[in-house]
């Protein structure tokens, strides 16, 4: 294929995926982005593969054979629960690549760039291998996290916010003697004699250490932005990588990833709250001091039968998924549920948290799997006030995200965070299995409120339950 040829379909790529990001803004277009993206992908791997030397063109292939099918079987045999955990391990590859091509680059003796060309290509090296480093480390971390290997707890060293400042000096020093003593080198010498070797290797196992730091400091509930700033990493990582290879679309690609992150993390912080620098820095929402306060008070039971009475009395009703939602796969029994209250002539609604579950859009991706429709999902900002009015409640696996405590509470580790004030309506339902604090691991005074009722049991047994009494 022509140079042309390749750049025309990489202009063409660019395009597809940015139609992609548009396309998954909204959930109406989200498939068509979907398609879009794929389509993009396919030929930005064409192109690539017809402008590689055949050499080349065989390596490329049987990484492509290899990774791929690798790629295949996680995605095929993931649980929507683990969603989360292989989306992290998966930047973790992008931050590993980043630094592996780095390495590539700076031991490669057929690059033979002078004057400031070179000395751009060592920054880029060097720029790429840090920001690989730091999401490959990081993004292990949020993976052992995400599914609970380690404890969500954050890990707060005393002197923590120092230890962030001596790496950033040490890395910044380390980078110029970087470019000191690559200059005038050829670049045809073995690894450790190669000028520049130590302060590299000191520069990435710094940029490990500091992911490793960055994440294990951040609280169970800040967890969110994590997830989405790493997403963020993982595409400046890959543009990095597209500057030390020279390849445009790559530097397009991982521009769109990390801005697209970078923004999203900016709405996780609104809505959740939070100062982005402080969730960064580590350990936010536990500066406060004190303790989360103890709950006290009688819990309520009710019945799948007493439920399904109290909803066929209601006329408005709110139903408010979770992560427990997700683990029982109830989402086609309450949609089920839905249905037939609609045909009764009941107003049921969705309120969605914007950080319920365990990624960006988790229960929007549920409910549309189980086919309810777009018009009755609410994001929790168009719906918090209508609350009064709402009757009925059901909260479905959730917990944090409906934690009365995150308003009331200073020394709650999720003070200032806004949640769904279902408590404000008539009665609310909560289904879970016990008594057990959900993510973020605090207590919740919603489950001994005056006007909640707890059905106790897997989401799915008792939402079934609950359609069949209703049936009945
Ligand atoms: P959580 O606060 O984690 O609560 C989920 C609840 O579901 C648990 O209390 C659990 O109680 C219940 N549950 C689990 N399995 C169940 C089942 N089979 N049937 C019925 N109930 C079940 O979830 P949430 O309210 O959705 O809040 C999300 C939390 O995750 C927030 O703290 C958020 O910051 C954090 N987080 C979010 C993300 C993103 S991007 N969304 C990423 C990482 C972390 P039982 O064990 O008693 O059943």
């Amino acid at each position: 294929m022509s140079h042309s040829l390749v750049t025309m379909s990489y202009i063409v790529a660019a395009i597809l995926f940015i139609l992609s990001l548009s396309g998954l803004s909204n959930q109406e277009t989200s498939r068509k982005g979907n398609y879009f993206g794929m389509l993009g992908m396919v030929i930005a791997i064409i192109a690539t593969g017809f402008s590689v030397s055949m050499d080349a063109f065989g390596l490329l292939i049987a990484a492509i054979v290899i990774g791929g099918s690798i790629g295949a079987r996680a995605a095929s045999v993931v649980a929507m629960t683990q969603m989360p955990e292989l989306v992290a391990i998966m930047h973790s590859l992008v931050g590993m690549a980043a630094v592996l091509v780095g390495y590539a680059n700076f031991m490669d003796s057929t690059i033979t760039v002078v004057g400031v060309e070179k000395t751009i290509h060592e920054l880029e090296i060097y720029i790429g291998i840090l920001i690989g480093a730091v999401t490959f480390s990081g993004s292990v971390i949020a993976f052992c996290k995400l599914s609970e290997k380690i404890s969500g707890k954050p890990l707060l060293l005393p002197a923590r916010h120092f230890l962030n400042l001596a790496i950033l000096i040490a890395v910044v020093i380390s980078g110029a003697v970087f470019l000191q003593q690559t200059e005038g080198d050829v670049g045809s010498l073995p690894f450790l004699t190669h000028g520049g070797a130590l302060p590299l290797v000191i520069m990435t196992v710094l940029a490990l250490a500091f992911g490793v730091h960055m994440v294990m400091a951040i609280g169970g509930a800040d967890m969110p932005v994590v997830v989405s700033m790493l997403n963020s990493y993982s595409g400046w990582a890959a543009a990095a990588t597209g500057f030390m290879l020279s390849n445009d679309l790559l530097i397009v690609t991982g521009a769109l990833v990390g801005s697209s992150g970078a923004i999203l993390s900016y709405i996780m912080c609104n809505a959740m709250n939070r100062n982005f620098i402080s969730v960064i820095a580590g350990g936010f929402g536990t500066a406060s001091g004190g303790e989360a306060a103890v709950i006290e008070g009688e819990v309520q039971p009710v019945t799948a039968e007493e439920t399904a009475l109290l909803l066929k009395e209601a006329k408005t009703i709110m139903i408010i998924p979770g992560y427990g939602m997700a683990v029982a796969q109830a989402q086609h029994t309450v949609y089920e549920i839905t249905k037939l209250l609609r045909e009764k002539g009941k107003k049921v609604g969705f309120g969605i948290h914007p950080v319920a579950g365990r990624m960006p859009g988790h229960m929007n991706v549920l409910l549309a799997e189980a086919k309810v429709p777009y018009d009755i999902v609410y994001e929790m900002d168009e719906i918090n006030d209508d609350f009064p009015h709402v009757e009925v409640s059901i909260v479905i696996g959730a917990n944090d995200i409906v934690n009365p405590s995150a308003l009331d509470d200073p020394n709650s580790p999720i003070a200032g965070m806004p949640v769904l004030e279902c408590w404000k309506g008539g009665t609310t339902i909560v289904l879970k299995r016990s008594m057990a604090s959900g993510y973020a691991g605090v207590g919740n005074p919603l489950f001994v409120m005056e006007n909640t009722r707890m059905l106790f049991g897997d989401a799915n047994a008792t939402m079934q339950a609950v359609l069949k009494a209703l049936k009945d």
